[in-house]
């Protein structure tokens, strides 16, 4: 049988420096556990821009809809902010979601006990956190009609719309509820259905599957502000939350930092089954291109070869090997190796980011 195909576009800023290291572990898989993959790679954001003129190329979409599953690095940079709008290297990351119909955003915030010492919330409120938020993504104010800046009179006017459909809200509900079975059963859908006839029908909707489909699980609900609120407040009290494409923007945000670090936040955002079975799926961190740091070697590639073990498990069927890949980072972690993210200002040498990549792969190594 041919080898799984994966097409890596590592982007702008940090995205190719993370990446590097993913690809030692693609080889390391490759090397030591005959997991091999077809690798290709592209083009994407503001780099695609400079080489073609658009973030995203034609060729290169028609790419990410044949290979089994995309990995991204991250996209944009100050030297495209004044770019028309059209152009931005953002709109080549939402094309290949909105093309691939990547609906289903799973974003894990899980924390490591090594790092329960480093958030900015009492030890106590973030040690053992492990909860997913699923991310409608591919709908919502992001994407809805009408939208542009407009004049009337004499004065301009920035309109977006938040616009759902049954249907979308429904497909989201089910991949939230499906993953709660595999979890502790628990979903919590949030949404401001006090200001929003978009958020009152996302609840009747979620409501209305859980109980024909799925009444097994526990649902709840919550307005998303509140929801914001209780995730600072007592984060544990969740484990699936399912939520619009804003609402999932900000909350996974806030999620992240519960953990510690933005750089250490994968996910995985998943569309329909392709004719092979698999679904179709582009892996990214949540963290962006932070050119600050961008060729400095400080950036921390873990949230990168997290959203690799999540190719490995929901792409390619292989949990133990993802598992192995989770249980390397914990170790590395446990162990006090630690990215510049990672560490207060006294708190020592940091190491760069093909140290951590080393010490993953060390610690993978130690595995087998
Ligand atoms: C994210 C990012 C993106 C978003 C940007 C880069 C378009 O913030 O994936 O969370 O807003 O969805
Ligand atoms: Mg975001």
């Amino acid at each position: 049988m041919a080898n799984p195909s994966l097409l890596i576009l590592a982007g702008d800023g940090i995205g190719p420096e993370v990446m590097a290291e993913v690809k030692k572990i693609i080889g390391w898989f490759g090397a030591r556990r005959g997991v091999t993959f077809d690798v290709s790679e592209d083009l994407v954001g503001g780099c695609a821009y400079d080489k073609h003129g658009t973030p995203l190329h034609d060729d290169t979409m028609a790419k990410a809809q044949a290979v089994d599953a995309v990995l991204l690095g991250a996209v944009g940079g100050p030297k495209y902010d004044t770019l028309d709008f059209s152009v931005k290297p953002e709109r080549g990351l939402l094309r290949l979601r909105k093309e691939m119909d990547l609906f289903s955003n799973l974003r894990p915030a899980q924390c490591f006990d090594a790092l329960a010492d480093f958030s900015s919330l009492k030890k106590e409120v973030v040690a053992g956190l492990d909860i997913v938020i699923v991310r409608e993504l591919t709908s919502g104010v992001y994407f809805g009609e009408p939208r542009g800046i407009f004049t009337e009179g004499n004065e301009r006017v920035g309109i977006n719309t938040q616009r759902y459909t049954e249907s979308e809200i429904a497909r989201v509900a089910r991949s939230a509820f499906e993953l709660a079975r595999k979890r502790s059963n628990k979903v919590c859908s949030m949404e401001k259905a006090n200001v929003m006839e978009s958020g009152i029908l996302w609840r009747e909707v979620v409501q209305e599957i859980h109980d024909k489909e799925y009444p097994d699980v526990a649902l709840s609900h919550m307005y998303a502000d509140a929801g914001a609120m209780q995730l600072c407040r007592w984060p544990k009290q969740f484990d699936v939350i399912v939520t619009d494409n804003l609402f999932g923007d900000l909350l996974s945000d806030m999620a992240a930092m519960l953990t510690g670090s933005l750089g250490m936040l994968p996910s995985a955002s998943l569309g329909l089954p392709m004719a092979n079975g698999r679904p179709k799926a582009l892996y990214e961190p949540v963290h962006g291109s932070a050119p600050d740091i961008a060729g400095t070697g400080k950036a921390n590639p873990i949230a990168c070869i997290l959203s690799f073990a999540m190719a490995l498990r929901y792409s390619f069927d292989l949990g133990d090997e993802a598992t192995r890949v989770e249980k390397a980072v914990e170790k590395v972690l446990a162990d006090g190796v630690r990215t510049a993210d990672l560490m207060g200002p006294e708190d020592g040498k940091a190491v760069s980011t093909s140290q951590m990549g080393d010490a993953v792969i060390a610690a993978l190594q130690a595995s087998v």
